[in-house]
């Protein structure tokens, strides 16, 4: 296996989830996607995750994209665990958990790195465009949860760079100025960005954030 980089198309699988079986691309459609794995059920800081995230479902829903989470332990855990995550996280687990006991969608995406663990995922992201091609990857080890706000800010810049001739900042959120890209000249941008811009340098050019 190798290593995914941004720009491959995301590997298809067909997998068993607690929502039944599951054709990625297909289930995918024509929206984003978020493939993360954790490294265990009933464990403390997965619980979190998923709670976090079941609970970000109307943002998530807001920009078109679907969530799907993994781990390598079987579908009984997994169904048993979704209800102490309902019930501590005060929520509704509202997405699919793939239960990868023969690790073939770990394999595909590499998320065991067998010098951190031999058999655990660790906390792989992996943020899929529509056009099923990888935008964005994030690794973190088991003893860290991910910031779910992060990958929501994220998927903003993603969208919102996909569609318009701009590059996102340091720390930048929704609303935020965003930069013109170098490779735009001067007079494409006075067409392109009606609300204008400031020329800080000719390479730093900062203009209020086209709409989304
Ligand atoms: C956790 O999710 O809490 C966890 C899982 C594996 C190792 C350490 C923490």
């Amino acid at each position: 296996m190798s290593t995914l980089r941004l720009g491959d198309e995301a590997p298809d699988f067909t997998a068993q989830t607690t929502e039944g079986e599951i054709n990625f691309h297909q289930w995918l459609g024509d929206s984003w996607g978020v493939l993360f794995s954790h490294p265990a059920d009933y464990t403390p800081v997965c619980t979190t995750e998923l709670g976090a995230t079941a609970k970000l479902k109307s943002e998530f829903d807001k920009r078109n994209v679907k969530v799907i989470a993994l781990s390598v332990d079987p579908m009984d855990a997994h169904k048993g665990w979704i209800q102490d995550i309902n019930e501590t996280q005060n929520t509704t687990v509202n997405f699919p958990l793939i239960a990868d006991e023969d690790r073939n969608v770990a394999g595909l995406y590499d998320m065991i790195h067998p010098n951190a663990d031999e058999k655990a995922t660790v906390r792989s992201v992996f943020i899929i465009g529509p056009d099923k091609k990888i935008k964005l990857t994030l690794t973190y080890p088991a003893s860290t949860g991910r910031n779910f706000n992060e990958i929501l800010r994220v998927i903003d810049s993603l969208q919102l760079t996909a569609y318009h001739k701009v590059a996102t900042p340091v720390n930048w959120e929704v609303g935020d100025d965003c930069v013109i890209l170098p490779s735009i000249s001067n007079d494409v941008a006075d067409k392109e960005f009606p609300k204008g811009y400031k020329q800080i340098r000719p390479y730093l050019r900062l203009t209020p954030q086209p709409d989304l």
